[in-house]
This record gives structure tokens, sequence and C-alpha cells, in this order.
């Protein structure tokens, strides 16, 4: 059954004709517009998207083909198929090249038309659902996934558009946290190889006797417990994207079998004499400083110079702290579906954006997420949900009771002087709340309110 909304333009001079093929497609469900000239077409079709048009070829004014043309021109995605009594084959290789969808020569049978409609109502539907995968795909692995407007980013995005679509090796370095993976991801994303594997070897992560292993395979009986072949990640990568995360621990025996990959593209599996020839692209990152290792011997300077080919340096999120308000609302967003967004306090993000952040965005990521799930309100994130390292540190001096010519912040050093007294407190009396409310001169229950807005909450006492 055809959608009831699909819409058709029926374009014929012929009268008889154009009011069967009307009445059979309403039949068959659609919604159908008459035009009985190409001029009558134009205006109808300056005021509504139709999804299809179904045009004769030979009208009188303006034909069937400047029809054709005005409607693709405005309408590219538009299936237009062509009715004509004189159908010859040159025409019909002149319209489908011009984007016109098909053609059926009068006269025809009602099905051989419904057919030619339904095929293209079909690749359609096909060819959207594509444009979608594809879409939610780059949302997630391509440059989609990576969020900041800083102009260090805008910088990155445009390296990784500009390298993505070779072959080259591209050597990815950055502190712990700052997206390396999320880069490699992009650019094989965005690369001709996106169709084929990407994949991931950590070589800090496997223990030295396993990484060969696991990087070039075996055959049957290199090694007592293999007792079949077995292809390792570089072959699973073949046709794709090899990515080889922290790089700068590989063992150097392993470094020089990685550097044959890369020069020669070639290897053997562990225990095979057999040479295995493979089409990989490698993409590299670590966040140790490779150049320096060189220098003191412990990684192969002919291997750093064949990864370094296109290097990329991921800027530390210190360094683009505009980038942290998008970062937040990013996290924040992926946790709420569909609920009311939380929202950030303005002080608790100004204190984000001042911090120093060494593990970077997987620690923003952290540092949110706990919040979320530890916050006071379900509503919004204020400073006291975030770590310690974020609450007002208030120096002593600070505490004279003269106000200082500059002011103070009044709020703040009452808030650190609770915190500290409270924490003496409960120290002193080995976390006995009722014994530090006395010592305070306070109510039990004033001090546990304190301690539940100061987040100091220990286990109950
Ligand atoms: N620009 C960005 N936008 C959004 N999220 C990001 C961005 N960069 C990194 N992330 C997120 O931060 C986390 C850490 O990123 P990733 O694993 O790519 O870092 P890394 O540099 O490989 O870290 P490590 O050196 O520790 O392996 C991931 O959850 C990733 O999704
Ligand atoms: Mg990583």
């Amino acid at each position: 059954m055809p959608d009831s909304t699909i819409t058709i333009l029926l374009v014929d001079d012929e009268e008889s004709l154009r009011e069967v093929v009307a009445e059979r497609l309403r039949d068959a469900g659609f919604e159908v517009t008459e035009a009985v000239s190409g001029e009558q077409a134009l205006a109808r079709l300056e005021r509504f998207a139709y999804d299809i048009l179904l045009v004769d070829l030979h009208l009188p004014g303006i034909d069937g083909r400047a029809v054709i043309d005005a409607a693709l021109t405005r309408y590219p995605s538009l299936i237009a198929i062509v009715l004509t009594g004189y159908a010859t084959v040159r025409d019909a290789v002149d319209l489908l090249k011009r984007g016109a969808t098909d053609f059926v020569a009068k006269p025809f049978p009602f099905e051989e038309l419904r057919h030619i409609i339904d095929t293209a109502l079909e690749q359609r539907r096909l060819k959207a659902e594509n444009a979608y995968l594809r879409q939610q795909l780059d949302e997630r692995f391509g440059l989609g996934a990576l969020v900041g407007r800083s102009a260090p980013m805008r910088a990155l995005y445009q390296r990784i558009e500009a390298v993505a679509p070779t072959a080259a090796t591209v050597l990815i370095t950055g502190e712990t946290g700052t997206g390396k993976e999320l880069v490699a991801r992009a650019i094989h994303q965005g690369s001709p190889r996106r169709s084929q594997r990407f994949v991931a070897i950590n070589c800090g992560a496997i223990p030295e006797p396993l990484l060969e292993d696991e990087l070039f395979g075996h055959v049957r009986g290199a090694f007592t417990g293999a007792v079949a072949n077995r292809p390792g990640r570089v072959e699973q990568a073949d046709g794709g994207t090899l990515f080889l995360d922290e790089v700068g621990t590989m063992p150097t025996a392993l470094q020089v079998k990685m550097l044959r990959v890369l020069q020669e593209r070639a290897f053997e599996r562990v225990g095979d004499t057999r040479t295995i020839h493979v089409d990989v692209r490698v993409i590299a990152a670590t966040n140790a400083d490779l150049a320096a290792m060189v220098g003191e011997g412990t990684f192969r300077e002919d291997l750093f110079y064949r990864l370094n080919v296109v290097p990329l340096e991921l800027p530390p999120l210190r360094d683009r702290a505009e980038d942290i308000p998008l970062l937040v609302n990013r996290f924040i967003e992926r946790r709420s579906e569909g609920t009311t967004p939380v929202v950030v306090t303005q002080d608790a993000m100004r204190r984000l954006m001042a911090a120093d952040w060494p593990g970077n965005i997987r620690q923003l990521e952290n540092v949110i997420e706990r919040a979320l799930i530890l916050g006071a309100s379900a509503q919004r994130v204020d400073v006291p949900d975030l770590p310690n390292e974020f609450q007002p540190d208030v120096p002593e001096m600070a505490f004279s009771t003269t106000l200082p010519d500059d002011g103070t912040d009044l709020p703040a050093l009452v808030t650190h002087l609770e915190r500290q007294l409270i924490t003496q407190a409960l120290e002193r009396t080995g976390g006995h709340r009722g014994d530090a409310a006395r010592l305070l001169s306070l109510k039990r229950t004033t001090l546990v309110e304190k301690l539940k807005r100061l987040r100091l909450a220990t286990p109950a006492s």
C-alpha cells in the first residue's frame, strides 16, 4: 500500500488518458493533482513540493523537458517520470541524464507505471535511510562528536578535514583525556575507508609478550596453545584504519616489525614465514614525548618519522576554557534524555572554567557525571556539588576583620570558616555529630543541615 500522503503531479494535455491514469492512481491511494499544460504544471510546482512528477514529453507550449528541468532545479530529490508516445532511446537517455528517474512509453498498462512508481519510492526511501544512518554515524564518530568552537579546536577541525580523505599516516599527540581516540575515529569516518573497519589496539594495555600475537596473529603450532591460525589486528584492519594507541609503549622488537608494516605494508604472523600484505591506514596516538624518547634511545627514530607524517597536537582543556560551557552542556544533555536539562549555576561554571584540568575532557566529564548523580538538587549544579578542589580556597589572611580596600567575598569567607571549624570539630569528636554540635554551640539538626549544604556528610553518628 502506498503512503496516502504521497503526492503526484500528473501533466498531460491528452484528457482521456490523463483522467484514466489519475483515477487509477487515486484508487491506489495517491493524492493526484492534474495539469493540462507545461505552464500550468510550472505554476503548480511553484506552490507545492510534490513527491512525484508524471509528465508527458510532448506538450503544446512549454514541453515536458523544460518542466522536468525547472522542477528538478527547484526540488532535486523529486521523482520525475516521463510519459511519452514518441519514446526513442535517445530521448530517454537524454532525460535520464538530466535527472529524470524513468520513463514509460504510451500506451502502457497501468501496472507498468505502478511498478515504476513503487520502485522509485523504494529507492528514495533507501537513500533517505542511508543518509540518515550516515548522519548518525557522523554525529557519533565523525567531526560531529567533537565539541568546541575555540580557535585551537577550529584549527584542529581544519587539519582533520584536510588529512582525513588521504591515506597519510597521522600521529596524534596530546595530554591524557584530550580526545585522541575521538579524533582518530573522526579521521576514519571522514575517509574513503569509512565503511571498512576501524581497528584500535592499545599498546600500553597489553602485556609485552602478548602484544606481538595481538598485532600480527599467529599460525597453528607457533607456540604452546596456538591450536589454530589466528589473524592479528593489523590483518583485521585490511582495507580500513589501524589505530595504534599509546604507541610510545611499544617494545623495540615490535617497533621494527611495525616499521615494516608502514614501509612495505607487509609482515608475517608469529611462527610463519609467509609474508602477508595489507592495505591499512595507520593512525597512532601518544601522550608521551616521542621525540624525547628518540633522543633517549627508547623509541626508534625511523619509526618516529614514519608515524609523524602528519602530526596533530590536541590542545589541553585549560587552553580552551571557552569550550567548557559547551562541553558541560553536551554531557548534561547526554544524560538528561528527554527530561528537563539540569542548569549549572554561573558560580559553578566560573570555577569549572578557571580549573587546570590535568585529566582534560575525561576529567570534566567525570566531574559533571558525579555532580549529576550526587548533587543536592535535581534542577541545578552548584559549587558545593563539585569536588573539593573546586571549593573556594580562602587564604588565612583573608580572615582579618578589617575590610580590604578592594572588598571581599563574604559568602565564600563564611562558607570557608564553617567548613574549617566543622571539619575540625568532627575530627576532634571522632565523627560524633552530637558532640561536634555541642563544641560549636549548634543544635544537632542545624549541624546536620550544614553538613549537607557543605557536602561534608560523614556516616551518621
Ligand atoms: N572535543 C570533544 N568533545 C566532546 N567530547 C570529547 C572531546 N574530546 C574528548 N571527549 C571525550 O572525552 C573522553 C576522553 O577522550 P579520549 O578517550 O578520546 O581521550 P584520549 O586523548 O584518548 O585520552 P588517553 O590519553 O587517556 O587515552 C571521551 O569520553 C571522549 O568522548
Ligand atoms: Mg586514548
